[in-house]
């Protein structure tokens, strides 16, 4: 569900307590002169009319509002990631600091068409401020633990060009994300990359969760958010966004997304943290002892160990050395 309204009134209105899994949102930017769209957009006729600030002098206490909301609604152990400048970011990590919201991480979101200045840096980054809370214990869905999916896009055992791994790699927290150059598409002025939004969605939801925006803009945390079969809910104050993107939401078919992700490989350490049977432990021992006498080194053996069990070199060092059979 989708609502033309203020976010706090609508928030209170439409969203009871713990009923929502993720936020991803992008608050207006309460900068006078905001001028990022005229370089980044480019052509101004693409551009929806109808984005609505925040007066500088009212972002303080509209960051505490809003975020106060976002904390009701989102689930115990739910996460949510804001998308901010540098400009007004000590209000919403003020905000943020009167809530029970954890940091988890701030994220620099590197972009490119930074707008360009002369005489100055070039400003070329946003803050992604992602926090989750506190998770209730022994409260069944209320307190499920804040969900961080590790292996959905990377696994173990994958390695770039130059042998580092890819996992590691895509959980830094610097991104470097390219804005979309849509030419001739209508859409909202800042409107946040679809690649931005998939790995906030994949890393911190599951298909059937909901995801909520409190700032939809072009709707595109919810067009992505259906296309990866979650359910999607959100408000926009500007009517012109949202007549025109109601009808656009509509188009998007549930998890039509899912197939253009690519699937990792299994991991190679898949059962790494999981007891060990005393038959495995047997079936180790004694593999390690065949390979030995095959000629190969500890090394080489414990590296053939670990394809067929999915322990890690530690793990398997411990069992051998404890011998316990
Ligand atoms: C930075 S844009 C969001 C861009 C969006 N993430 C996208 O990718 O298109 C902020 C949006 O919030 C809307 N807005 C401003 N104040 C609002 C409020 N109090 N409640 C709901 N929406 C609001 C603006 O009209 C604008 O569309």
């Amino acid at each position: 569900m989708f609502y033309n309204i203020d976010c706090i009134e609508g928030a209170k209105k439409y969203l009871a307590d713990s009923s929502v899994d993720l936020i991803i949102t992008d608050p207006p930017y309460g900068i006078k002169g905001d001028t990022l769209h005229k370089h980044y957009n480019r052509n101004e006729k693409n551009v929806l009319d109808g984005y609505i600030e925040v007066p500088e002098s009212e972002y303080k206490e509209f960051s505490e509002r809003w975020i106060k909301e976002a904390e009701r609604v989102l689930r115990p152990g739910g996460s949510i990631y804001i998308v901010s400048g540098y400009s007004n970011l000590h209000h919403i990590l003020n905000a943020l600091g009167q809530t029970s919201l954890t940091e988890i991480n701030h994220i620099i979101w590197k972009y490119n068409f930074g707008v360009y200045t002369k005489n100055k840096y070039i400003s070329s980054h946003y803050h992604i401020l992602y926090y989750c809370k506190p998770a209730k214990k022994n409260a069944g869905r209320q307190g499920k633990k804040p969900t961080f999916n590790t292996f959905s896009r990377f696994s173990d055992s994958e390695k770039s060009e130059s042998n580092g791994s890819l996992n590691y790699q895509d959980r830094e927290d610097v991104w470097i994300i390219n804005r979309e150059y849509k030419p001739g598409k209508i859409k909202n002025k800042n409107e946040l990359p679809s690649q931005l939004l998939i790995k906030m969605i994949q890393y911190s939801s599951n298909p059937g969760d909901t995801v909520c925006d409190f700032f939809l803009g072009s709707f595109s945390t919810a067009k992505i958010a259906i296309g990866l079969d979650r359910k999607a809910t959100g408000f926009e104050k500007s009517a012109v966004a949202y007549n025109h993107q109601i009808k656009e939401i509509k188009k998007i078919i549930p998890g039509s997304l899912l197939s253009q992700l690519r699937v990792p490989p299994k991991n190679v350490l898949h059962k790494q943290g999981q007891p060990v049977s005393d038959k495995e432990r047997k079936e180790i021992v004694t593999k390690f002892a065949a390979l030995q006498k095959k000629g190969l080194t500890k090394k080489e053996s414990l590296a053939e160990i670990t394809k067929k069990t999915g322990r890690g070199y530690w793990s398997l060092l411990k069992i051998i050395d404890q011998k316990k059979v």
